[in-house]
């Protein structure tokens, strides 16, 4: 491309910024932002397709797009998209024919770009800086295809980086920052009391969780034949307290290589676990997963699901320690005063 065709295209994306910067500024859903931003780009360039894929548990699940029907769900770390997403990097490729394990939704398509989007602004640039370090784990990812080959250079990346960036601070606003999440860390006593004592958060009940019948009383829990685990509900701001600093905070008080036993608790119901009710938060507990493994050379045994199944504990079970100071706790009471004391 000469200089002036490069300049050109510049142009025409940062007028096209602006355009997405205004109906971006006050989003009042996730959808049709990027049903407008996947429109206003296809258009503007003439591109093959151009769409967003959004992460959904182990695989990448077609969102919002322009052009020909298209493979509904992309596994993780398979083709351009599952790639991206896994390296938490934008991937030019100049000949789809070139790049292994390339998907082809379509003949037509002969080069692509794949842009990762993060919960956090500017990560892009980080990850590019950092010798590629992984600092965040995308929660979509941005695809554009071109029915001619080399199509995308450093300018698309640049500026479709630049656009990523409004679509996480748009994704961020999006989001209440009053959220929910389920932790089981062996014995609810202590780990409620724990977490209650965070900065940023609102409540945490006992309870248990993900089991088979409805209405669980402690007893039939106790017999390890429900499914259930001792889980703290945790309500939390998250404008306060971020879900990552939630989990690193929450990581303290167990041995997540430890199965089905934490201390002196051993069963099912003391197994460690991770129960998330809204799927956007799952690339923040993988992503902390993924940092927390570096610290043991055993695996990790903590479960991560959706929740299935909440049910509070009896009354009795509730702020058990602020009952009984002198109760059972297998969090050491060093990390408790650390938490007070940081009040
Ligand atoms: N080519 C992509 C699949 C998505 S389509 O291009 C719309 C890939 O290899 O991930």
């Amino acid at each position: 491309m000469d200089t002036n065709s490069a300049s050109a295209k510049s142009q025409q994306y940062q007028l096209f910024l602006q355009q997405v910067s205004q109906f971006a500024a006050d989003p009042i859903d996730l959808t049709s932002l990027l049903a407008n931003t996947a429109a206003l780009l296809h258009h503007t360039f003439g591109f093959w397709w151009t769409g967003f894929y959004r992460v959904a548990g182990d695989e990448l699940v077609l969102s919002a797009f322009q052009g020909p029907v298209a493979c509904t769900n992309i596994p993780y770390g398979k083709g351009v998209c599952g790639t991206a997403w896994k390296e938490s990097r934008t991937i030019v490729v100049p000949d789809v024919e070139q790049f292994p394990g390339h998907i082809a939704c379509s003949s037509q398509s002969r080069s692509e770009i794949v842009v990762p989007i993060f919960s956090t602004p500017n990560t892009n640039a980080l990850t590019q800086s950092h010798n590629n370090a992984l600092t965040q784990s995308p929660w979509a990812v941005l695809d554009i295809d071109s029915a001619q080959l080399n199509t995308f250079d450093d300018t698309d990346r640049l500026c479709l980086e630049q656009l990523a960036d409004i679509l996480s601070n748009a994704y961020a606003s999006l989001r209440s920052p009053i959220r929910d999440i389920y932790l089981a860390g062996g014995c609810f006593w202590g780990t409620q009391h724990y977490l209650s004592l965070l900065r940023g958060v609102l409540h945490a009940e006992a309870g248990y969780a993900n089991g088979s019948i409805p209405n669980p009383s402690y007893e039939q829990v106790y017999t390890d034949s429900t499914g259930y685990a001792e889980t703290v509900h945790v309500r939390y701001d998250a404008s306060v307290l971020p879900l990552s600093k939630l989990l690193e905070m929450f990581f303290k008080t167990i041995d997540p290589t430890s199965l089905n036993r934490q201390a002196h608790d051993i069963g099912t119901r003391y197994r460690t676990g991770i129960y998330f009710s809204d799927p956007d938060d799952l690339p923040v507990i993988r992503h902390s997963l993924k940092k927390l493994a570096n610290n043991y050379s055993d695996p990790l045994v903590v479960e991560v699901t959706p929740l299935t199944a909440f049910y509070l504990a009896e009354e009795y079970h509730q702020d058990y320690l602020q009952k009984h100071p002198d109760g059972y706790c297998h969090i050491p009471l060093d990390l408790i005063n650390e938490v007070k004391n940081s009040r």
